[in-house]
Formats: structure tokens, sequence, C-alpha cells
């Protein structure tokens, strides 16, 4: 991906990044299976591209790596297809949108010029065309939090099969929180689909107010779309140590959730390294001078500090599932602590570890020689109190 078409908006190499790692695993995995993919980019944009063939898009980004997914099956002898649905609101975005589709013609790419809230039936008869051999992915990526209200995308989110993506726009939230309690009250009703949630959010501050926005617009999505697993990508300001938005992710399989994971961790390691940058190019705006130390000056203690805070939520979840249910299946504790944002497979493994050489826990399954759980073998993890 080119750096430099992002300078500025780091966070939009970061959000580019996450999806485009996700989709090089996610199509050969569908493809294999499906006779098509269907995409659905809700807000295409192009917004704020820097790039003459809009390389820095995500539906550039996107057809780029379903093409390279079909490719390989075509090369196998599998007649599989692409099929895109591009949405945009504003006119003259449209209008570049529609002269990339035409450029793409191996492609079947349907680009429409008109309002989310206008397009629900469009985008599910389009989906429908695609028949009954063809996985959709829909991508939700506004510029505010207003658009797509919960009742709005309800029925994308509950097309089956289907994964979803979405850009919740924290930073926007946060701002419209404290907005006058009763258009408050109503524009939250609407984007989670549910009164409550205001309640729940009043009294909170800093991280743990994202922690509750997250936690209950992950709920709506998942209850609405009737998922069995939500996860969220924490993407940072890349100026700022704060939150600029959360990807959050929703499936019905297991295997996506690893893909997710993934492309989070990858993602999380260009985060920090694009972060340094900004910071490195913002002093040197200040003071005229490059740093001797480049961008080793950049301090990774605002990451830390996040992992640090998500590691002790999902390490006292998985914990808290052994010691009331005693023994479980990897699946679940797997599940458990991958739910949380920036807890990977390794850190479950660390503490299994650990509790083992306590004395806490002792595995059921294992083959002699195995040194680890692993996922779908019928391992099972036993707390012993
Ligand atoms: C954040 S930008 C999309 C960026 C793009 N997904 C990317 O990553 O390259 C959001 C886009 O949605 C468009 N938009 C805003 N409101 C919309 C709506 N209600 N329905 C459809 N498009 C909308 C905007 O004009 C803008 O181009």
């Amino acid at each position: 991906m080119d750096g430099d078409a992002y300078i500025g908006r780091e966070q939009t190499l970061v959000k580019h990044r996450v999806l485009r790692t996700y989709l090089s695993r996610f199509a050969p995995i569908v493809l294999s299976r499906w006779d098509s993919i269907t995409y659905v980019d809700c807000f295409s944009g192009p917004w704020k591209a820097q790039t003459e063939d809009l390389s820095d898009t995500s539906f550039a980004i996107a057809v780029e790596e379903l093409r390279k997914a079909r490719a390989v099956q075509r090369e196998g002898g599998r007649a599989v297809e692409v099929r895109c649905f591009f949405l945009e609101k504003d006119a003259s975005a449209h209008e570049q949108l529609k002269g990339f589709a035409a450029r793409a013609s191996d492609v079947t790419i349907e680009t429409r010029n008109a309002a989310l809230e206008d397009s629900v039936p469009a985008i599910v008869s389009f989906v429908r065309r695609g028949g009954t051999e063809t996985f959709p992915f829909i991508f939700i990526d506004p510029t505010g939090w207003t658009g797509f209200a919960m009742d709005t995308i309800a029925p994308l989110l509950a097309l089956r099969p289907c994964e979803v993506l979405v850009n919740l726009m924290t930073k926007d939230v946060r701002r419209f929180l404290e907005a006058p309690a009763q258009q408050t009250q109503a524009s939250f009703e609407r984007l989670f689909g549910r009164p409550g949630v205001g309640q729940r959010v009043a009294g909170t501050q800093g991280l743990d107010r994202d922690d509750v926005v997250v936690e209950e617009y992950s709920r709506s999505v998942k209850d609405n779309g009737n998922f069995t697993y939500v996860c969220t990508a924490i993407v940072l300001n890349p100026e700022q140590d704060r939150t600029h938005f959360h990807l959050i992710y929703a499936t019905r399989h297991r295997k996506g959730v690893e893909v997710f994971k993934d492309a989070e961790k990858k993602a999380m390691k260009d985060q920090e390294a694009v972060r340094a940058a900004a910071e490195a190019r913002r002093r040197l705006d200040a003071t005229g001078m490059a740093s001797l130390f480049g961008e080793e000056m950049h301090s990774p203690a605002y990451y830390d500090e996040l992992r640090g805070h998500y590691l002790t939520r999902s390490r006292g979840l998985v914990r808290r599932l052994l010691e009331s249910e005693g023994r479980v299946p990897y699946e679940q504790v797997w599940d458990t602590a991958m739910a949380q944002p920036l807890t990977w497979e390794s850190d479950l493994k660390d503490w299994l570890r650990q509790w083992a050489s306590e004395g806490r826990v002792s595995h059921e399954g294992w083959t002699p020689r195995q040194q680890v759980p692993h996922l779908d073998a019928s391992n099972v993890v036993v707390w012993s109190s």
C-alpha cells in the first residue's frame, strides 16, 4: 500500500490494511466453496483519495483482492464470479466510481448514486440475483454516525449467508454524546435500534465509555443479524492518544474470526509504524529539524496501555468462564478471548500454560505429543480450584 497516499489520514491506511488483509484470506476460502462473492460497499466514495487510479480506496482494494482469488480458482478450472455493488450518495464521487467500474470490465459491478436509506431493497435484490450459491460481504463505512440506522441496515445484516464489516465512528459518537439529552437519546435509539443504550453510557468516561458504546453496538449487530461472532478492531487517531473508530466485524463462522483476528494483528503493527511516522513529521513541521532518532522516538505507551486494558479483561473473562464451568471445550475458551480486541491466540495459550504450571488447569483430549490446545480437535480445558 502506498504510504504517501495516506499522509494526514493514516487511520484510513489502517482501515484499508484490515480490509485488504481480511479479503486476501476470506476471498480464496469463499471462492473455493461458493460460485461467487457478492461484495457490497454501502458508502463507497471515493473520499479523499489521493491517487489517480483510485488505488487508495476501499472499492479498488476489494476488487484487486477479489480478482486475485478468482484467478486462482479459474486456473484450477472453477468458473467462479466476483459481483460488486457500489453505492455512493454524492454525485461527483459517484461519477468517479462509475468511471472505475467501466475500467474494471472483467468484474460485474453495479453502481448506484443514492443514499443507503433509499437503497436497501436494491442491494438485497442485487444479492438475490447472485442465486443461492453466492456469498455476500457487506461493508458499511460512513463518514459520521448517521445514514446507517440499525433499522435501515437490519435487512442487510439478516442476509444468509453473509458477513459484515461496519466502521463505527467512535470519535463522532463520543462527540454527539455531549449534545443535548433528548436529541442524543433519539439519535442513539436509531443508531442502536433499541432504547436504553443512552442510560448505559451515561456516567461512563474515557475508555470505559468507548467500551460500552462498542459493546452495545456489537450486541445490536449480533441480534439483528443473528450472528454467532462479533469482533472489533480499534483504529487510533494518528496524532492523538485516542480512538478514531472501531471496525466491527460480524460472522457466523469461527474461521471468519480467525481470519479477522489475523488481519487485526497485522494492522496493529502497521498502525504503530504510521503513528510513529506521523509523530516524526509533526516534530519536523514544528521544529524544522528531523529527529536524530527518527521514528524511533515514538512512544508506544498508549498502544501498550490499551493492549494491557483488553488483556486484563479477556484474561478475566476466560478465568471466570473456567472457574464457573469447570470443564470447557477449547473452542468456547477461544471464542471468549478472541471476542476482545487486541487479544491474540498466543496470549490465550500463555495464560493456559501459566495456569497449567500453577496446577490450576489441566487438559483433556490432547494427543500424547501435543504442546498447545487446538481448535476442532475435541480439546477440553479443565479448571481445578
Ligand atoms: C468514509 S467515506 C467512504 C470511504 C471508502 N469506503 C474508502 O475507504 O475508501 C463515506 C462515503 O459515503 C458517502 N455517503 C455519505 N452519506 C451517505 C449515505 N447516506 N448513503 C450512501 N453514501 C453516503 C460520502 O459521500 C462518502 O463518499
